[in-house]
């Protein structure tokens, strides 16, 4: 969703702005502006591409000064056009501002300052922030930042601009992420760690109710009252070339790829002397029979993560198990007590939703462990325990790697709690851990046993409709391949339970329908078996995802897509794979913008 940078230092702003909103694109966004100080505040904003503003500007060449802040909207309140776009301008033009998140009482300030004379020009809830500044403004900045900030209801993360104090920026936070970047002799701010590390690798991530003052020669940050904060300095581990494409035509395909080695950084330094150890959530036997359930709660791919995960994780813990989305728990007054153990996945760290969901949770008592991608993020920080999937930067808005991290840790956590609480026994272990050390290795089979799939690409793209059914794991991983076709390749994808289909979408099954049939589990391989028939007697081709070799399989389905055999459990990690490639591969044929889809955005950091 939106994007924010911030610079002051002694080189032009506006070129090292823009190239900050460039590596925010990925977040998903449709209009971009810069306001950058030089002799007053100048802002240039376009709707539509960061591109469109470095036209407009002469890659910033035409917008002198050493000071400012940039923004990608992704319109919440009003159209994405010039007039909304960010920064916002006060009527006295001596304030400037980018925002993220949402204001909620916008509407009452909005009432409050248009009776005071202050005159709107676009439909955004942030506009009333750069009203409140100039109604506040007493000459001492701080107090002006500190007296808006307080009327302010909702989340933001917000950069703030004076033409009173042409080299000093202010950034705040309240439920929106901002990180600070400390350099030499100049000074950053970003939403996203990816916008700072061309620049700096040094880091500080503010926290909720807390703001700072940037200038080219320091940043001091300050909680709520006013009261100094020393914060430390995190270093960023990963380099510039993790956020850029290394060669491959899309972000996607180059994050499809990482996946071995993304997997292989997950689990590698969880394995120790041929045991599983998870050091961040090492509970004892007693402390792990108090759970007398687990709640999965996610959005989007991570809660299908969560949804295959429940087969490994009740398995061999024998827990009972609830994937739940997080926007569906928050409001859902859920069972939820003291005796619940809640899994909270999230690539960002950052979703409104998933981080609504935890806080409703974890006020009912719940102890909340998270599994994250990226570090210092709100969920990663206010969970009881965090494990990190350690991805490295995921840059395409369809999470690939992301998704199949979260898978890793998933299975590693169940064998780990399992192993403790005696449900995981000595017989069976042995072969589990064998297949976990080999995850990195099958997944990378799973990418190179599909060279075909360009091909069946250029026979399934131009179908209006594609159905992916499976039973048990192979649902889950379905409801995966259904996502990742539907937001990539903006064609209809639907998931179902194979079992489902004649109590429905077999109605819609007719001559050439594609039927993606994922069958990796080879006890209910039959029952699958049985769907596939069902729907090519009603003139459906049937594309199936399955292990390499499996003869029954390439007897009833049109087409094959093979996965390296491996326990039942952890198939969904393979099963996917293939079904990645293919959703790019149709959306490629189809000629879509396959790292920023439409409509779509990457952290979605609001309701
Ligand atoms: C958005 C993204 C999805 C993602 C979901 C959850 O909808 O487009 O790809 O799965 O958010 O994101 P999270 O960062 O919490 O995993």
């Amino acid at each position: 969703m939106c994007g924010i940078v911030g610079f002051t230092g002694a080189q032009a702003a506006a070129p090292l702005l823009l190239e900050g909103l460039k590596r925010l694109e990925y977040r998903g966004y449709d209009s971009a502006g810069i306001a950058v100080m030089g002799g007053g505040i100048r802002v240039e904003k376009v709707s539509g591409k960061v591109e469109k503003l470095c036209e407009k500007t002469g890659d910033g060449a035409l917008v002198p000064g050493s000071t400012g802040i940039g923004h990608t909207r992704w319109a919440t309140h009003g159209a994405p056009t010039d007039l909304n776009a960010h920064p916002h301008l006060s009527n006295d033009g001596r304030f400037a501002v980018v925002h993220n998140g949402i204001i909620e009482n916008y509407a009452a300030l909005r009432e409050e300052l248009t009776a005071k004379g202050y005159s709107f020009i676009s439909e955004t809830d942030t506009e009333v922030i750069v009203h409140l500044l100039e109604m506040y403004d007493s000459g001492d900045l701080k107090a002006t930042v500190m007296k808006t900030v307080a009327r302010l209801e909702g989340s933001y993360a917000l950069g703030v601009l004076c033409a009173d104090a042409p080299d000093t920026l202010f950034a705040v936070r309240e439920a929106s992420p901002l990180i600070l970047g400390v350099g030499v002799g100049e000074n950053y701010f970003a939403s996203d760690v990816t916008a700072l590390v061309s620049y700096t690798k040094n880091a500080i991530y503010l926290d909720d109710g807390e703001f700072a003052e940037l200038t080219p020669k320091g940043i001091t940050i300050y909680d709520c009252s006013g009261k100094r904060l020393d914060k430390p300095i995190t270093r960023i581990t990963w380099d510039v070339e993790a956020a850029e494409k290394g060669g491959y035509e899309h972000f996607m395909l180059k994050e499809i790829m990482e996946q071995p080695a993304a997997v292989r950084a997950a689990i590698a330094p969880r394995l120790k002397d041929g045991e599983v150890k998870l050091e961040e959530f090492d509970l004892s036997e007693e402390e792990l029979r108090q759970f007398r359930k687990i709640v999965i709660t996610a959005c989007g791919s991570a809660y299908y993560a969560g949804c295959a995960a429940k087969y490994a994780l009740e398995a061999l813990t024998r827990i009972p198990v609830e994937a739940v989305l997080a926007s569906e728990l928050r409001y859902g007054d859920p069972l939820i007590d003291e005796h619940t153990l809640l899994i909270v996945i999230s690539q960002s760290g950052e979703t409104a939703d998933t981080i609504a969901a935890m806080k409703e949770c974890r006020s009912r008592g719940a102890k909340a462990l998270a599994i994250v991608n990226v570090v210092g993020s709100t969920i990663a920080k206010t969970a009881d325990w965090t494990l990190y999937t350690w991805a490295g930067p995921e840059i395409a808005v369809a999470t690939t790697k992301g998704y199949t991290t979260q898978l890793a840790v998933l299975f590693l956590l169940a064998m780990s709690m399992g192993r403790k609480l005696g449900a995981l026994t000595e017989e069976r272990y042995p072969a589990l851990l064998y297949d976990i050390l080999r995850l990195p290795k099958l997944i990378q089979e799973a990418i190179d046993l599909n060279h075909g799939i360009p091909a069946l690409a250029k026979k399934y793209h131009d179908s209006p409709s594609l159905f992916f059914i499976g039973r048990n794991t192979d649902w889950a991983s379905a409801l995966e391949g259904a996502l990742k076709m539907k937001e990539i390749s903006y064609i209809h994808a639907e998931s179902y339970a194979a079992g489902e289909l004649k109590h429905g979408t077999i109605a819609l099954i007719e001559e050439g329908t594609p039927v993606i049939a994922v069958c990796c589990n080879e006890a209910l391989e039959d029952k699958t078996v049985s769907n596939i028939v069902e729907v090519k007697a009603r003139g459906a081709r049937v594309l199936a995802v399955a292990f390499r070799g499996d003869r029954k399989i390439v007897s009833q389905a049109n087409d094959v897509i093979f996965i390296p055999r491996i326990n039942t459990l952890f198939t969904p990690v393979l099963a996917v794979i293939p079904m990645q490639l293919l959703a790019y591969c149709v959306a490629r044929e189809n000629g879509c913008d396959i790292d920023k889809p439409k409509n779509l955005a990457k952290s979605v950091t609001v309701e």
